[in-house]
């Protein structure tokens, strides 16, 4: 899903970095950070937003100094996990090595402010819809978050309201208090799909995290709420996304406890194509490694997955690698009917940030491509988030239980059926608990 940017870029705004030659004077905040800050971390780093500080002004980052050369030189912040050696994504976050240069020149200059005549016009953050809905569906009720404790994914049904089909050209969900809301996904749930029939409209259940995004099923995800990810068009060369007549939504929330007991209540924007596309976007859940089995102990288990493409014209565009707490790294790996292999994305995998990956440039994937997902745990007891490093580990919806599989975008002609995009292939043939083969039995080397 593309990103729309949330960063409304203010006329004559530009990254000074450090005057080169013109002086030798150490960075201020003022004329060479604060740009840097307005682009890059306000985003998230603001009131009412996921981080737990606002860097807005001197006074706010000023006490934040040295964490700030520490997170930016260690590159833990702005949040990204893709290697740089692989792939080429639209929206990359990685800093500059000037702007880092330039934020940890600053700290080791003493973390001065400057002239207030040097400071950029402060960036203008868009409160309300970035886009303009054609169509809003809301939870029907609040959600009740209490003040401490871990809170499981909620699942929540919501009736649509399609009384046609219709095609989505860009969606936006929206908490109605972004600092508990972790992450969120909106799904399509068409008539007829299994997952989630039995759910009363309204309420919030658990464990619902299995058979999402079975093909037959045709469950998609229309609408994402990741801290600092704003809107997302599926618009790629006129793409859309197909809602399905009489389909519902499951609004996937994912809260965190805030120190008090608060609430939320999300909905979820979209904006309708005009006509039906020639083309359609398609989030599918890849390679999936259901007969995944980690031992108790190990630190680096290989799981790897498969699915083989059965369409003629698929390209892809997005790819979100999905694990729980023991997931330590994830690839991609596209191997061509002519036998050529290509790492298409390669990442340390962080539960606590499920970030997707939007390609720069869509990747073709002619039809017999098997696209391969190698991932690795560590499930022994120096992973301080495993719940339980003395357990074999199977696949399973709990954070305790393990999964292997990434969200991935396609985009595909819209007269074929999405159905028929992937079937599974290799380990991902194997029955739940019965690992292998190995990568190597997979590649031939
Ligand atoms: C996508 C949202 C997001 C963006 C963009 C972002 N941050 Fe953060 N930042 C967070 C969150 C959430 C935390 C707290 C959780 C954590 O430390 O991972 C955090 C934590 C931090 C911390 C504390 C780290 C620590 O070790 O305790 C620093 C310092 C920081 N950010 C600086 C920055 C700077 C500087 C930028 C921009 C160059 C930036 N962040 C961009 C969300 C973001």
């Amino acid at each position: 899903m593309r990103a729309i940017p949330v960063f409304l870029v203010v006329a004559g705004l530009t990254t000074a970095g450090v005057a080169m030659g013109a002086s030798s004077s150490a960075p201020t905040f003022d004329r060479d950070v604060l740009p840097i800050l307005e682009k890059n971390c306000q985003s998230c780093h603001r009131p009412g937003e996921i981080a737990p500080m606002s860097l807005l002004s001197y006074t706010d980052a000023r006490p934040w100094a040295k964490a700030i050369k520490n997170a930016v030189a260690t590159r833990k912040m702005p949040p990204w996990f893709a290697d740089p050696n692989y792939g080429h994504f639209a929206n990359d976050r990685r800093l500059s090595q000037a702007d880092i240069d330039t934020l940890v020149g600053w700290v080791d200059g003493g973390a001065v402010e400057g002239e207030a005549k040097d400071k950029p016009a402060p960036a203008t953050f868009q409160d309300g819809w970035q886009i303009k809905p054609d169509m809003v569906i809301e939870m029907p009720t609040p959600f009740l978050i209490p003040a401490t404790g871990t809170i499981n994914y909620q699942y929540i049904r919501v009736k649509g309201s399609f009384p046609e089909d219709v095609w989505v050209s860009a969606a936006e969900m929206r908490p109605s208090n972004p600092a508990v809301l972790h992450h969120g996904k909106v799904w399509v749930v068409p008539p007829g799909s299994k997952w989630m029939a039995d759910a009363t409209p309204g309420m919030p259940y658990e464990g619902r995290e299995t058979g999402r995004n079975d093909a037959a099923d045709g469950n998609d995800i229309l609408g994402k709420f990741n801290p600092g990810l704003g809107a997302q068009s599926f618009d790629i060369g006129g793409s859309a996304k197909f809602v399905p007549k009489g389909s519902d939504l499951v609004f996937e929330l994912h809260y965190t406890a805030i120190g008090k007991e608060t609430s939320d209540q999300s909905k979820l924007g979209l904006v309708l194509a005009k006509h039906a596309p020639v083309t359609r976007y398609f989030l599918s859940s890849g390679p999936t490694a259901s007969n995944l089995l980690i031992p108790a102990g190990d630190s680096n288990a290989e799981v790897v997955s498969e699915v083989t493409v059965g369409l003629d014209d698929a390209k892809l565009v997005y790819v979100q690698p999905h694990m729980h707490l023991r997931g330590k790294d994830f690839e991609l790996r596209a191997i061509y009917p002519t036998g050529e292999s290509e790492t298409l994305f390669k990442g340390v995998f962080d539960f606590n940030w499920q970030l997707g990956y939007d390609f720069a440039k869509p990747i073709p994937l002619p039809k017999g491509t098997r696209l391969i997902a190698i991932s690795h745990f560590d499930n022994s007891a120096n992973n301080k988030f495993n719940p339980d490093p003395t357990k074999d580990v199977r696949w399973g919806p709990q954070n305790w239980d393990e999964m292997s599989n990434a969200f991935v975008g396609l985009i595909f002609s819209a007269n074929d059926d999405a159905a028929k995009l992937f079937k599974r292939s290799g380990p991902s043939l194997l029955p739940a608990g019965r690992p292998g083969p190995t990568l190597a039995s997979l590649t031939g080397h």
